[in-house]
Order: C-alpha cells, then structure tokens, then sequence
C-alpha cells in the first residue's frame, strides 16, 4: 500500500484502496454494528449496512471484499449470512462477482451526493445511537393533539377547507406571532409570517428569494449543518464556509468573503452549541446593515435552553436584516412537517410567491389544529414538559461523562438537544476511537463530520464528539458512555 492510501493512524482507507480489507481496518467496521444485530434480523442489518456503503461511496467501485469465509470470521457471524448478503447484493447491481474470483463492488452505483450523511441517520444495530437532533418522539402529546384535532374538524368553517392564503391560515399566524414574541424575543407581525414546512422548507424558499435579488452565494458556518448546504444548493445558491470562534461566525472572514447574505444558529450553534455573544451579534448585524445583506437566523433548537432563560432571537434586534426561521421538529415531531418563517420586507413577496407555486399553501387542518394546541396552551405544556425532560437526560450524560471519561470537556450544555465532548488527548486517535466504539455497538459522530474540509480532519488528531441526548433515556445514556469507555480501553 502506498503512503497515500494510509491514514494518519496507518489503517487501510477502504476508499483509495483496492486491496482486501479485514474487520478493524474502516471498511469493514461499517458492518460490526449491523453485525451485533439481533439473530433474527442481522443478515437484513448486514445487507443493509453493506448496500449504505456502496451507495455512499464508503466502499468504492472496484474495491474487492474479503472471502465470505474471513468476512464472517472477522464479523463474528455464520459465513451464510455473508454469502447471502453477497449473493443478495450481487443480484441487485451493487456487487458483481466472478466464478471463483471474488467479490467487488460493482461499476452500476453513483455514490450519494454528500447531503446524505447531513441526514445523520440512525443506526439500525446500534446498542445506544447518540445521534444529534432527534427528539424523544414518544413525548408526543397524543391524547391533547387527539383531542384538539376532534375540536378542529368540528369547528372549522368550510371555507377553510379551500386552497389557504399560501402565507398560511391567519389564525396560525397570529397565534405565531404572540408565542414567538412572547418565547423568542422576536419582532412578530402576522403579516410577515409564512408557514412553512420547516426550516428545511424555510431555506429553500430563502434561497430562491436571494437567487431572485441576484445572490449566487451565502456563507454558511463550519462546522455546520450540512443540511444549509443542500437546501441552498437546491435553490441555485453556494455555500460559502466561514469559520467560527467561541462568540460565533468572525465577522471579518465574512466581510472579505464578499458574501451578503450568511445563514447563522445564533442561540445554540449547530454543531458546536455556543451561544452568540452579544458582541458578536451586534457586528453581525452591523456588517449586514453596512453591505445591505441578510443574517438568515435558523432557530432549530431555540427553545431549550436549561441553566437561565432562553437567549432571544437575533431576529428582535433588527427585523429587517433578520430572516428568522423554526419548526416544531424538536418540540413535537420532525414528521409533522410544520414551521415559520419570518420574513424582512425586502424578501417577503418572493418569499410568499415561491411559497405558492410550490405547494399552493400548507395543510390548513394541520394549521387550525396547531393554532389551537397554542392558543389553548399545551403547546407551552409541551415545552415545559420536554425542557424536563432534556434537562435530566443532559444532566446524566454530562455526570457520566466526568465519570468515564476523566479529563473530557463538555460544551454546549447549556440549551438544545446535544454537546460536544472534547475528550483527552490519550483517547485518540480519532479514528481508531470511532472504530472501537462501533464495534462495541455504540453509534457516536465526531465533530469532524460537520466540517467542510472533512476529509483533511479525517484520521488522526483528538476525539471530539457531537452527542445528541434527548431521545435517550438516562439509563441509555449511562449506559452507552460506559460501554463507549470500555470499548475506549484507556
Ligand atoms: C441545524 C438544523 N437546522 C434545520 C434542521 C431541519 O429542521 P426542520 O425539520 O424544521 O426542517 C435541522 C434538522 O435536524 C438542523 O439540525
């Protein structure tokens, strides 16, 4: 193997190299999750793992996999199994093999655009998954949602059933505009309002707004949510990466990047957890009053903030600078698809004419049933109700991560659904941590994976992990970072 097929740590690269690869060198440790599946699903769990690798490009075309015999060996599973994945894999166009002559990854598949790992899925096998942003979906108020939902469909006019205003049902608006100015902070007109179907949903429209002003770029912070990326993108937009410091985005690489618009997570940044300062908030909107331009403020997580009260949005300081944006993803559940988006004057016809001619408006019976879950306050129930939640399942990882990993640094604990654990040196290094973890069944992501230059970061250097808590329970959570220290074997 040459130099440039070695990693850091001087494991094999599955991605440059062509050669065989062994369970404890990164191809292959794809699959020791899937492989600690329970018997009864673990050859689905196995094909599935391996099909996501191809898919990806973890395992590139070319590449030839081991012997079914050492596979299984170095899996710890029935050669079956893998003869079977193989066979299964080779009849769907992913694998091709020769009579008697291997098995490789097959020419047919084009690697997924990048955007699929800012999906941060879950893993399937995993014995704790500590995947970031996702709440804990069986908190969701069944019974008052049931009951508001009753109390919609008998009371909504029929007129509400035609094609809604696309801005969204003025109901919803002005029951928006009352619960974002009261939690938030943020200068909330009904007018200015547009329902969305999340931030995800917020982004794009944002995107074809700037594109339609004649902006081909936005800067985005790195790390960062890969998700700005790919929404951006699919609006014609670039993304430009600005780095941050521990106020926020710097303002002067935003300045000479000559970008006029940047899409920021001021009151918990997504990945890091920092909050803003208000030093840095105010030169973030100097700059883009002094360039007239726009900070696209994504309040995913805004919410949950556990020490004081929530930071206000950067929205309120300065509404016609600010495109402000969030959804009840984290609060009730990212399925519903339901959000809002307050837009600036110089944005907001572009904004509402997009919203139109892509979907004629949002649902009016999810509209009229979530203005009434917060007019008549469960929807604050339900926050309240999460906040305690989350507070305890932070408070518990935080307590075991001192616990098992002494020395390690915790940020970003103070607001959202995840932190980052900075853990030391002797840990490291990076990678060859992540392949014990995953082989001990624990599904963790390090910091390096919401970097835009990745790739340089990949490999060696100290272990900095992103860890979502909230949909763990506090039993989970001990339990995982246990688990985690011993696979760590310091
Ligand atoms: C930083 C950030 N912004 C936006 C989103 C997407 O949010 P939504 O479900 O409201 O579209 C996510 C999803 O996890 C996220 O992490």
């Amino acid at each position: 193997m040459t130099s440039s097929e070695t990693n850091r740590d001087g494991t094999a690269d599955p991605r440059r190299s062509a050669q065989p690869g062994r369970a404890g060198s990164p191809a292959w440790e794809l699959l020791l999750p899937a492989a600690s599946a329970p018997a009864r699903t673990r050859g689905r769990s196995l094909q599935a793992a391996l099909r996501e690798a191809v898919r990806t490009g973890r395992l590139a075309p070319g590449t030839r996999l081991p012997s079914s015999r050492d596979l299984a060996a170095d899996l710890g599973v029935s050669r079956g199994l893998i003869t079977e994945a193989y066979e299964q894999l080779t009849a769907e166009g992913y694998l091709r093999s020769g009579r008697g002559a291997g098995t490789w990854v097959g020419g047919a598949v084009r690697a997924a655009p990048p955007r699929a790992r800012d999906l941060a899925p879950r893993s399937p096998g995993a014995r704790a998954d500590f995947v970031p942003g996702t709440p804990d979906l069986s908190l969701f108020p069944r019974a008052a949602w049931a009951a508001a939902q009753r109390a919609v469909l008998a009371e909504l006019p029929h007129q509400d059933l035609g094609y809604p205003d696309p801005r969204g049902l003025p109901q919803l608006r002005t029951a928006l505009a009352e619960l974002l100015a009261r939690r938030r902070g943020v200068v909330a007109d009904p007018e200015r309002i547009v329902v969305v179907s999340g931030v995800a949903q917020a982004s794009t429209l944002l995107g074809f707004a700037l594109h339609a002003r004649g902006l081909r770029t936005v800067g985005v912070e790195d790390p960062g949510s890969p998700q700005h990326d790919a929404l951006y993108a699919s609006a014609g937009v670039t993304t430009v990466p600005l780095p941050l410091d521990g106020e926020g985005i710097v303002v002067g690489p935003l300045r000479d990047s000559g970008v006029r618009a940047v899409v920021t997570t001021p009151s918990h940044q997504f990945p890091t957890g920092i909050a803003y300062s208000a030093r840095r908030r105010t030169e973030l909107l100097d700059w883009a009053r002094s360039v007239d331009g726009l900070v696209l403020e994504d309040d995913y997580d805004g919410d949950f903030r556990y020490d004081r009260a929530p930071v206000g949005a950067l929205q309120g300081l300065d509404p016609e600078h600010v495109a402000y944006t969030g959804s009840v993803s984290k609060s009730l559940a990212p399925g519903l698809r339901l959000g809002w988006l307050l837009v600036p004057q110089a944005l907001a016809d572009e904004v509402v004419e997009r919203k139109r001619t892509m979907d004629l408006g949002h649902p009016t019976l999810d509209q009229a049933l979530f203005a009434r879950f917060v007019e008549h306050g469960d929807y604050d129930r339900q926050l309240r109700r999460c906040q305690r939640a989350y507070r305890e399942r932070r408070d518990a990882l935080v307590a075991a991560l001192r616990e098992h990993f002494p020395g390690a640094e915790v940020a970003g604990i103070a607001a959202g659904l995840h932190v980052i654990a900075a853990l030391p040196h002797r840990y490291g290094p990076q990678q060859s941590f992540l392949a014990r973890v995953a082989a001990a069944g624990v599904a963790v992501r390090p910091l390096t994976d919401y970097t835009h230059a990745r790739a340089e970061h990949e490999g060696g250097g100290d272990v900095r992990l992103v860890l979502g808590y909230a949909h763990l329970s506090p039993a989970r959570i001990r339990a995982g970072v246990r688990l985690m220290a011993q696979a760590a074997g310091v």
